[in-house]
């Protein structure tokens, strides 16, 4: 049984209030910070233009993923706001796909803007909209879990 007070490592602007007692989504959720730690700290390295380009593919594939788990999970439990909550990862999508873009070009100045809005959006997002689904999700996998469901 995994243990949501496990938290792997603590990464820049991750702390434990961010935890949503949900460790399906607790763990993709601190994966979101390491990755925006490792782009961090490959911009302080020369030559990291291409490597950083893998890093930005990567987050762009795990979004999609973590985005779906979120949506699939909030369907199956009937969770509230399900459409606004939509809406606001697919706006997270399209600046992550301009982001890409622009890096692309070579605009190494937009990596640190970047992820500093990256962390803010989730920090945010976590705790004033994601927290909206942690009951009746919590309630769902309960139920599923027990064999009520
Ligand atoms: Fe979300």
């Amino acid at each position: 049984m995994e243990n949501s007070e496990n938290i792997p490592q603590v990464h820049h602007a991750w702390n434990k209030t961010y935890m949503l007692d949900i460790p399906m989504i607790d763990n993709q959720h601190v994966k979101f910070f390491a990755l925006f730690d490792k782009l961090q700290d490959l911009n302080q390295t020369d030559d990291s233009h291409e490597q950083i380009l893998e890093v930005i593919k990567e987050l762009e594939k795990y979004t999609n993923n973590h985005f779906a788990t979120e949506e699939a999970l909030m369907r199956k439990a009937n969770a509230p706001d399900y459409e606004l909550h939509v809406v606001q990862h697919q706006v997270f999508i399209a600046k992550i796909e301009d982001f890409k873009i622009a890096y692309s070009y070579n605009n190494a100045a937009l990596l640190e803007q970047m992820t500093t809005f990256m962390r803010k959006w989730f920090l945010m997002h976590i705790s004033e909209v994601d927290r909206k689904y942690v009951d009746p999700v919590k309630k769902y996998l309960n139920e599923r879990n027990t064999g009520v469901a």
